[in-house]
């Protein structure tokens, strides 16, 4: 006899659990394609909603002294450059209600303690922004939506040199030689095949306004459904059976 199964799928978790999580979005590219621009520009828009943003960078690792005596052959690019555990812990907790305390990395000293930590505390939408974000498929599940920044070669190099010989104190040597090595390479090999997970691709990152407000849009209408379920847990049934 087969074995009895039922016809209604169960949800996985509780009404309340479903209802209350947060709004997760993942915004990936290159490296000074304007993933932060993008960012800042959402949660302009969303000023009136309790959002936070994590950026990877906070989960760089700390370099042992003998690398600190050797920077310039450390690849910044390569997904083991970041604490990805720590990075899910912290997604975990948030995305449960938890506040947690986020390092903020220092560029300048290669170290993620130099400042104090930052008391991030639970919100309706959480931001998460970084290179590598889509690598790792344990961090991709943890989003609702994925954007990836799309900006020519030759722009971001060029915003590189001018950021980190700016805000970062590097010679241009350095920056082209680092590019040349770690960069170039770690965005093609590990940045660029994650583009496919993306839900939206923006091209030109903070110009094109008119994909900034369509996912503003679409994040207001999540949220609105998330409202509506807290006072009609039900709709749940509904809300699932028409997602687009
Ligand atoms: P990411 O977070 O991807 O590294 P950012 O948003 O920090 O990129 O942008 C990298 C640099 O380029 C910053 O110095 C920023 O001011 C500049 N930038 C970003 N978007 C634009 C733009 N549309 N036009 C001009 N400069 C920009
Ligand atoms: O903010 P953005 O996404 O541009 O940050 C990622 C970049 O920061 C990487 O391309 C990496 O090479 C660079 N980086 C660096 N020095 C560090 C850590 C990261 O140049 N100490």
């Amino acid at each position: 006899e087969e074995p009895h199964t039922s016809e209604i799928e169960q949800p996985t978790t509780s009404i309340d659990e479903r209802v209350k999580q947060p709004f997760v979005i993942g915004v990936a590219g290159g490296a000074a394609s304007g993933k932060t621009t993008v960012c800042d520009l959402i949660i302009d828009q969303l000023h009136d909603q309790r959002v936070v943003l994590v950026n990877q960078d906070s989960f760089y690792h700390n370099l042992t002294p003998e690398e600190l005596t050797k920077v310039h052959e450390c690849n910044f690019d390569h997904p083991d450059a970041f604490d990805t555990e720590q990075l899910l812990c912290v997604m975990e907790k948030l995305k449960h209600g938890q506040a947690v305390d986020i390092p903020k990395y220092d560029f300048k000293s290669y170290k993620n303690d130099a400042f104090p930590l930052r008391r991030v505390n639970p919100s309706d939408v959480i931001i998460l922004e970084g290179i590598l974000i889509f690598h790792d498929p344990r961090v991709r599940d943890l989003m609702s939506m994925k954007i990836f920044v799309d900006t020519d070669a030759d722009v971001r190099l060029a915003r590189r040199i001018r950021r980190d010989t700016v805000e970062k104190n590097r010679d241009i040597a350095t920056v082209l030689d680092q590019y040349s090595k770690f960069v170039k390479p770690a965005f093609d090999d590990f940045i660029l095949p994650t583009k496919k997970y993306a839900d939206i691709i923006i091209p030109r990152g903070g110009d094109n306004h008119v994909a900034i407000d369509l996912i503003v849009q679409h994040i207001r209408t999540k949220l609105g459904q998330n409202d509506l379920c807290k006072i009609y847990p039900n709709l749940y049934v509904i809300q699932s059976t028409f997602q687009i």
